[in-house]
């Protein structure tokens, strides 16, 4: 049997482990604040070791019974054992705790969070295999690479739940092939799902190794569910862990769906990036411009702009607003949105950010720069032509409070960081969404 240590919990890391340094340094998966707990160890290291609760002695009175039937094997949730008074505050610490490596004096705001914590992801990816002869349908389990079959999920909305048990059927109905990973042989890969806040528009991707569209009577039987409007198949070939290829065919009805956000409309397709939690990231939005305090004289740069969003929202606040992508495809939707949304006032540059605002500025003055990069933060190239040009005012939007401590670090040689506001736009995981404002020394 495993050694069982125990220990008092004194805070959190940042993937929601309770940090206990009684015997050794241990991240214990479980453990909440304060309590005191009996552990065993699942990993020792060097540095820390990692650990799982095997019994509490003291209870937080912030604990809570994960509801999801699935908690111990799913990886998909991280802090279902906290309630929601508990989570917000460790999303909060855990921002300020990484923050703080990098700038001393950092302050962060409480977490914005909705009251609903479930049932908020319009963007389901579930991965599709056949285990022991069943088909199963779901996320992987957080050990291996066995599939967890989820017929209710908690955290996606309940018309992709809906969605996914109809398909469920369907598939063993028309005796559909299952793609087998290991000899990389069989047919239907990863199911994606996609929706617009009223559910008037779901796309449905049925990620597949091979171009055949097999399953046109499937799709058709699909399709009586009138919320659905896309069927799009990812023909998706190579042995890799990516979900999903860029080589994409419309199968039924359209190539995207259409979502409103705040004021204005955005036509969203399979592979764009768009946040997955509607309702925070209006809250999140308006404040972000909000931080701005735009002037109609202003010429605003939103990089790494996506579809548009952040940019044609502010729009008819300002002279001029130029967006900068890697993504032909989000650069051309970009365009489309500007004109779905009849602005007129704004344009899309395609490439790197860190090469192309170099041209903008030999060209405009900018007085305000939005900044909202995938994980792994900006480029130091970027940031350093921001420091030549010195923009009035910069909004930064980031999913990883690492890169943007160690962004926010570089900048702040010429910056004032403003209070940081994280929000809660993947509640019951450990990830979090962050704005902040930084203002010129
Ligand atoms: C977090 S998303 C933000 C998208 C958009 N601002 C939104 O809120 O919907 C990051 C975007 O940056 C793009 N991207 C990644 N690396 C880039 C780079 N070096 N230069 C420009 N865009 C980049 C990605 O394609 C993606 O659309």
């Amino acid at each position: 049997m495993d050694k069982i240590y125990n220990g008092i919990v004194t805070g959190y890391t940042h993937d929601g482990r309770g940090v206990v340094k009684d015997h050794h340094l241990a991240f214990i998966r479980g453990a909440l604040k304060d309590e005191t707990v009996e552990y065993s160890l699942t990993r020792t290291g060097k540095k820390f070791n990692q650990g799982k609760v095997t019994n509490v002695l003291t209870k937080s009175k912030n604990r809570t019974v994960p509801p999801c039937p699935y908690i111990n094997e799913c990886g998909g949730c991280h802090v279902q054992h906290m309630n929601d008074i508990e989570e917000r505050d460790f999303k909060k610490e855990a921002v300020f705790n990484t923050l703080r490596r990098h700038i001393k004096n950092i302050k962060v705001n409480d977490t914005v969070e909705l009251d609903e914590l479930y049932y908020y992801r319009n963007k389901t990816v579930f991965a599709v295999r056949e285990q022991h002869g069943n088909v199963v349908i779901g996320q992987f389990h957080k050990n291996g690479k066995d599939v967890v079959d989820i017929e209710h999920c908690l955290i996606q909305k309940r018309s992709h739940n809906e969605i996914i048990k109809a398909l469920r059927n369907l598939i063993v109905k028309h005796n559909i092939s299952i793609y087998n990973e290991d000899a990389h042989k069989g047919f239907l890969r990863h199911l994606i799902i996609r929706s617009n806040y009223d559910d008037s528009d779901i796309q449905v991707i049925f990620v597949t190794n091979g171009k055949e569209y097999s399953f046109k009577p499937l799709v058709n039987e699909l399709v009586k569910d009138e919320r659905i409007t896309s069927v799009v198949q990812n023909i998706h070939t190579e042995k890799t862990n990516l979900v999903t290829s860029f080589d994409s065919v419309v199968r039924y009805g359209n190539e995207f769906i259409e979502d409103e956000l705040l004021s204005r409309k955005f036509k969203v397709k399979d592979l764009s990036f768009y946040q997955v939690n509607h309702e925070i990231t209006e809250k999140m939005y308006n404040e972000a411009i909000e931080r701005a305090e735009l002037k109609e004289t202003d010429v605003v740069i939103d990089a790494y702009s996506g579809i548009g969003t952040i940019g044609q929202l502010l729009s008819e606040k300002v002279k001029e607003v130029i967006g900068i992508e890697v993504v032909e495809s989000a650069v051309d939707d970009a365009k489309d949105n500007a004109k779905l949304n009849g602005i007129k006032n704004a344009s899309y540059v395609l490439g790197k950010a860190e090469d192309k605002i170099k041209e903008i500025v030999k060209e405009k003055t900018i007085n305000t720069l939005f900044i909202d990069p995938p994980r792994k933060g900006a480029d130091k190239v970027f940031l350093d032509t921001i420091l030549e040009v010195e923009p009035e005012r910069i909004i930064y939007i980031s999913c990883n409070p690492a890169t943007l401590g160690r962004d926010l670090k570089v900048l702040s040689e010429k910056y004032n960081v403003g209070t940081v506001t994280p929000y809660n736009m993947f509640s019951k995981t450990y990830h979090v969404e962050c704005v902040v404002s930084l203002s010129k020394k």
